[in-house]
């Protein structure tokens, strides 16, 4: 009998597991928009920027922390990492379960607090107790709270942070989320990042 060879069975498609984080991104600004504050993760230029006012992490000791609000899907983490933070010194407080569950996959070392990051209690909990808190770095969409809210996390974050240390934000906007005098701050603007859609600017208080 002739051995005719047969044709190899095709392989079925492999079911697409990835989804963009600009897919995430999308479908939470969709469900929550004033939460999200954005439709698109930042650029990797502006995370950059917001990670280079981050204090030379070779000071840190074993106590430091770095505090990020709002890391969404990890842009800026991973910035603060290459920066040279150790990923065991990162506290992130996050309010959407779905990206806790991406940023815990993603960064295992670090602690990840699924919350409101407006809510002393969450932002500067027992996981902070104790530590050197070298810089608080903030993604919140500011200005889709009252005045006293963004007032409060700016000058709360001050407050505990090491002295001098910096609170780091950045922002779409042309006005101020916080003037700097209601927290007894001082501020430096970053120039605006153009390669971020909308353009940015990293805007960092520090106790005056
Ligand atoms: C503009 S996105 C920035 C995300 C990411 N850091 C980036 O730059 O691509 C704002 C993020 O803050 C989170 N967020 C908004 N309000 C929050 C709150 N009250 N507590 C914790 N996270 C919050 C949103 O879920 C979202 O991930």
């Amino acid at each position: 009998m002739l051995d005719i060879p047969q044709p190899r069975p095709r392989k079925p498609p492999r079911p697409r597991l990835k989804v963009s984080d600009e897919a995430r991104f999308f479908k939470g600004w969709l469900q929550r928009p004033l939460i999200m504050g954005a439709v698109s993760p930042s650029s990797r230029c502006l995370g950059r920027r917001m990670a280079g006012y981050v204090p030379d992490p070779r000071s840190f000791d074993a106590d430091s922390r770095v505090l990020e609000l709002g890391p969404g899907t990890g842009v800026v983490t991973q910035c603060l990492i290459e920066r040279g933070v150790p990923e065991s010194a990162l506290v992130l407080v996050e309010y959407s379960r779905e990206f806790c569950v991406l940023l815990r996959a993603r960064f295992p070392k670090a602690h990840v607090i699924q919350g409101d990051a407006y809510d002393p209690g969450t932002a500067f909990g027992s996981h902070l107790h104790g530590r050197r808190l070298e810089a608080v770095v903030s993604s919140l969409p500011l200005f889709t709270k009252p005045d006293e809210k963004r007032e409060q996390i700016v000058g709360g974050s001050l407050e505990r942070i090491v002295p001098g240390a910096p609170f780091i934000q950045f922002s779409y906007a042309l006005t101020l989320p916080v003037k700097p005098e209601r927290v007894a701050a001082r501020l430096e603007t970053s120039p605006w990042i153009k390669r971020n859609l909308p353009p940015a600017r990293v805007l960092v208080y520090r106790a005056a």
